[in-house]
């Protein structure tokens, strides 16, 4: 499973690249006008921090399919390397989605609520559909039944579009989301810390530290190695 970091704020993206596994960037136009910033140096500085390799997935703000298309194919040129455009699923959408995969631009369609959003999405040439998990949640849904279907449904039907679940507030829904075998997901930089941490395994480290020191003192074994070579 891909794990990719939902956010536009520089720093994050730093700390978070250079910490853990990350497959790439997902932004949307929320999380952009958070940075309050110039927003075309805002994604080639983002380009800049993960590298050519990574995925970076930005928003099409037009609402029409032209638009949408326009700005995929400007976007693409100004940020270059492994990009993704995303965008909104409804018929504007899937009709610029539609265009974009004979033109070879790789889309993400994303404000995903239903199955049959993710199988249109699919089938119009999405690489990849973006459920989203916390919101369907928040409204006495199932996020991880409806991403669980799309997996499902995508493997039925032999569709190789990629599911990248987003909008995430726990550890429990991420886990539930690996388990019905989502390629993808997009989680916030604090979310990479929550998954982390866990007391016990500090507690364990702290342990392995004192029952080391208690016997060669403060020094690591680089340091041993190094005074061997020097005997
Ligand atoms: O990538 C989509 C995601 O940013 C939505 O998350 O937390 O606003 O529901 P949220």
């Amino acid at each position: 499973m891909m794990y990719i970091i939902d956010s536009a704020n520089l720093d994050q993206i730093r700390e978070c690249v250079e910490y853990y596994p990350v497959a790439g960037v997902t932004t949307n136009p929320t999380i952009i006008s958070r940075e309050k910033t110039d927003f075309i140096s805002l994604i080639k500085s983002i380009r800049e921090i993960i590298g050519p390799d990574r995925m970076l997935h930005i928003q099409a703000t037009s609402h029409d399919a032209e638009g949408i298309v326009r700005e995929a194919v400007s976007l693409q040129g100004i940020v270059g390397g492994d990009f993704y455009i995303k965008i909104p699923v409804n018929p504007e959408g899937l009709k610029a989605t539609m265009a974009l995969k004979k033109m070879g631009i790789k889309v993400t369609e994303t404000a995903i609520f239903t199955q049959q959003q993710a199988m249109l999405a699919a089938i119009a040439g999405a690489d990849f559909v973006a459920p989203y998990v916390n919101r369907l949640d928040n409204i006495v849904s199932d996020g991880v039944h409806v991403v669980g279907e799309i997996v499902d449904m995508f493997k039925i039907h032999d569709i190789k579009t990629k599911v990248l679940a987003a909008s995430f507030k726990t550890v429990e829904q991420i886990h539930k989301i690996a388990m019905v075998g989502a390629q993808a997901v997009t989680i916030s930089a604090d979310l990479f810390q929550t998954l982390t941490y866990h007391p016990l395994t500090q507690y364990a480290i702290d342990d392995f530290i004192a029952d080391w020191e208690s016997c060669y003192g403060k020094v690591d074994i680089l340091q041993i190695i190094e005074n061997q070579k020097n005997k």
